[in-house]
């Protein structure tokens, strides 16, 4: 499809079929329809920041059958800004990526990335990283800037806490992020092309996550997040709240699980119901020399690797595994941008096919079989 062609595969903003359900698990393999392509799911979604994705390019992405990529808010707002942005017809042109794209809200990053933020019901107040002066992020402007960049869905801004924060905060944050879900859609301006998901909060409170989900499935919504997790939590908690959002939420819309992207929750929160996830995990650990294999992952820069001439994965089909070793990739891990590109390819290439396993497998009545396979490569196989 020619860049700025979106629209023409569907005539709504999003449609979205379950094509098949596990027996045994609440996983089930589906079609998002967004306007700048479809989107097979459970989907693994790599995040860009500032309208890129560090060490890969959008035409290695399309070789690599990605169909959807994450780009951040905040970043875009302050640089290249809204209105280059609109100038530019909004970021899919701007950066080459002509496939579905889905953006952050932005308050989320700043308040995990600043410790200076601070939340007030007008919006998130930071100190803007590029000079002194103060930003406020309200949900009026994160929606203008997601509506300027075009994105296939947008988040809207929510009041994150951390999951270990306890007490009257937490609840506050939640019924926050309804107020502030109704201001996002008050703000949208482009219904008929860009989907607002509202984001259940609650921390790792029952009732909160309960009352939070039965308020925003009141909204007209094509879809729906689930936040707040994946911040340092016990993995019984994150799979009780993970469990108790997808039995409440509706079956027929697509539930994104929010910053989740290790292989083995992947693999979890598929069997709880869940269709979308987005995580910088595998492009951040591949700076750090870090490759993603069947055990978890190796770092290329330990010695051990360093007369290794077998690829990262053994039948990993990726451009790096097809021409470069473990030894050599060890042998240029200093070399910083080589070194990360080579190894990025393979970590979003290793996502996106235990998605498409993960997929094929809950199509075929396989799935309990691919857990039981999957679980006992990662947790009886490592070194
Ligand atoms: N990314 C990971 N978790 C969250 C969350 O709770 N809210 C938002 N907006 N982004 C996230
Ligand atoms: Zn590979």
């Amino acid at each position: 499809m020619p860049p700025g062609a979106g629209g023409s595969l569907g005539t709504s903003a999003l449609t979205f079929k379950v094509l098949a359900e596990c027996s045994e698990s609440k996983a089930r393999a589906g079609l998002m329809i967004l306007p700048h392509s479809p989107v097979e799911t459970p989907v693994f979604m790599p995040v860009g920041t500032k309208g890129t994705l560090k060490g890969l390019l959008p035409d290695q992405l399309e070789a690599m059958d990605c169909q959807i990529i994450l780009g951040n808010t905040y970043h875009l707002g302050n640089k290249p800004g809204s209105e280059l942005l609109k100038t530019a017809g909004g970021l899919h042109k701007f950066m080459g990526w002509n496939r579905a794209l889905l953006t952050d809200s932005g308050g989320f990053q700043m308040v995990s990335l600043l410790s200076l933020a601070e939340i007030t019901e007008e919006g998130v107040l930071f100190q803007s990283p590029y000079d002194a002066s103060k930003c406020l992020l309200t949900p009026e402007h994160s929606i203008e800037i997601q509506n300027a960049i075009g994105a296939d869905i947008m988040m809207q801004l929510d009041d994150v806490v951390s999951t270990l924060t306890t007490g009257p905060r937490v609840e506050e944050a939640m019924e926050r992020t309804i107020r502030w879900l109704d201001r996002c859609i008050q703000a949208h301006k482009r219904d008929d092309e860009q989907s607002i998901f509202p984001i259940v909060q609650g921390g790792l409170d029952k009732d909160l996550r309960k009352k939070c989900v039965s308020e925003l499935v009141k909204r007209n919504v094509r879809g729906f997040a689930v936040g707040g997790l994946s911040g340092g939590e016990a993995k019984d908690d994150f799979w009780r709240v993970v469990n108790l959002c997808t039995d409440l939420l509706p079956r027929d819309k697509p539930r994104y699980c929010m910053g989740v992207g290790f292989a083995a929750d992947l693999v979890v929160c598929v069997a709880l119901g869940v269709d979308m996830f987005d995580c910088v995990f595998p492009t951040r650990t591949a700076r750090f020399g870090c490759g993603l294999v069947d055990t978890g992952q190796i770092n290329l820069k330990q010695k051990k690797y360093q007369q290794d001439y077998s690829p990262i994965q053994d039948d990993c089909e990726c451009s790096t595994c097809k021409t470069y070793t473990r030894a050599y990739i060890h042998s240029i891990a200093t070399i910083e941008t080589v070194a990360c590109n080579l190894l990025s390819v393979h970590n979003v290439y290793y996502q996106l096919k235990l998605m498409k396993n993960i997929r094929d497998s809950i199509k075929e009545q396989q799935f309990p079989n691919f857990v039981k396979n999957f679980m006992k490569k990662m947790f009886e196989g490592r070194e």
